[in-house]
């Protein structure tokens, strides 16, 4: 008697597995993260954000230099136009429950009526865009939270690198230098990431030689979602979730998720299309965050300590590893940033790569159209 094998064909939904272009600005596989040929370890510990957005924009690792000059370049694009100040106070008093992500597309799409180049998209004028929507998507975020804050908005302060600029804008507040700093390392693990789902729809717009504020709109669209971006959110919020039911019910933490696992869930902030065994991005963002929790003191420190428990038992029970977003909840819940920016935030980092991608997209253009294997009803006529 031979033995028969029955081998289950591979889920390609959702492209998976799919190779569907070439790129120079990043290689994501299971044992590395790398941009433009320098791996992301290296780079979270010896980069700053700037050096990194430069390594991404303009495709080499800068000189002083260089860096000098681009830092004065993104500096002096950083104010917004006074009508995206009246649109957005607009946004906060009459649709406060807006999502902030959803704000700040409206924002980027007003900036694109008043951008002197937003229809050229010859290499050097995406470049000088590129670098006016990364400076300016700081000053959209902190002017929508103070205003929903009810605070009066500060302008950017000239004197602050990115990551201490957003947090200023956020708050009015000059950070500490160890807030500045993790913020600033999450900006570098955020910034790029291949052909991810807000990425890839980036280059799709930009495919059809439409502008980038255009493709840019579109990304944040993608980002927005819980499966993508949006999870560092969510991932916070079960947390506090998880939190609130175990000390209302007094029931443990390993009781909650096995009734999540029961009711077949998602847990926000786990699991990756591509890396199976652990996001590289994941254990350096919980070692920063941590170091802000531990000189907080218990109550801040509570979060990670649960948040360890929920890693340990989904990975003895379901095999998962958490990705950047579940530390990066954490993180940023404990420098006192509210939870629907933590998104925003992600932007203001990705929007480095999504700007390379469509440069390089439009460098070497062909229009992204694939094909679809057709699964509707047989072919009839409109008049039988
Ligand atoms: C990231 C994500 C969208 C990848 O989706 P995907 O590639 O289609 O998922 P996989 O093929 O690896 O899933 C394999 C199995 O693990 C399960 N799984 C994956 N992530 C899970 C999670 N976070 N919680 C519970 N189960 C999960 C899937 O349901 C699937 O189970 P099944 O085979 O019984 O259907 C998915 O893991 C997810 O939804 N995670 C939560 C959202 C998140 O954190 N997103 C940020 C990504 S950086």
């Amino acid at each position: 008697m031979t033995a028969t094998t029955t081998s289950k064909a591979p889920d390609t939904r959702g492209l998976a597995g799919q190779t569907v272009g070439e790129t120079s600005i990043c290689s994501v596989n299971q044992t590395q993260l790398i941009y433009r040929g320098y791996e992301i370890a290296d780079l979270a510990e010896h980069a700053s954000f700037e050096e990194v957005a430069f390594l991404l924009l303009e495709g080499h690792k800068p000189s002083a230099e260089e860096l000098g000059r681009f830092k004065r370049e993104v500096e002096a694009e950083r104010a917004i136009p006074d009508g995206l100040k009246t649109l957005l106070r607009e946004l906060a008093t009459k649709a406060p429950k807006t999502h902030p992500m959803s704000v700040l597309r409206t924002g980027i799409s007003y900036l694109s009526h008043f951008d002197p180049e937003t229809e050229d998209n010859a290499p050097a004028a995406e470049l000088r865009k590129s670098k006016r929507l990364l400076a300016k998507i700081p000053t959209i975020i902190g002017y929508g939270q103070m205003t929903l804050d009810g605070k009066t908005p500060v302008e950017p302060d000239p004197s602050l690198g990115h990551a201490a600029n957003l947090l200023w804008c956020m708050t009015g507040k000059e950070p500490s230098e160890l807030d500045a700093r993790v913020m600033d390392v999450s900006l570098i693990l955020y910034a790029e990431h291949d052909f991810n789902a807000s990425t890839f729809a980036c280059r799709v717009i930009a495919s059809t030689e439409s502008d980038m504020h255009s493709a840019v709109c579109g990304g944040i669209g993608a980002l927005k979602g819980p499966l993508h971006g949006g999870a560092n959110e969510m991932a916070m919020q079960m947390l506090k979730d998880i939190d609130r039911d175990t000390a209302r019910s007094g029931e443990s933490v390993e009781a909650w998720m096995t009734k999540a696992f029961a009711e077949k869930r998602k847990l926000m902030g786990f699991g990756h299309r591509v890396y199976k065994n652990g996001d590289h991005r994941a254990g350096i963002l919980r070692s920063w965050g941590l170091k802000i929790a531990e000189k907080q003191g218990p109550q801040a420190k509570k979060w990670f300590d649960l948040g360890d428990t929920v890693q340990a038992i989904m990975l003895r029970d379901k095999k998962i590893h958490p990705n950047v977003d579940f530390p990066c909840g954490m993180t940023y819940f404990v420098m006192g940033i509210p939870v629907p920016q933590y998104t925003p935030i992600f932007v203001a980092s990705r929007i480095t790569g999504w700007c390379a991608h469509i440069m390089e997209q439009h460098a070497n253009n062909r229009i992204i159209r694939p094909l679809a294997e057709y699964a509707g009803p047989a072919l009839s006529s409109w008049n039988a």
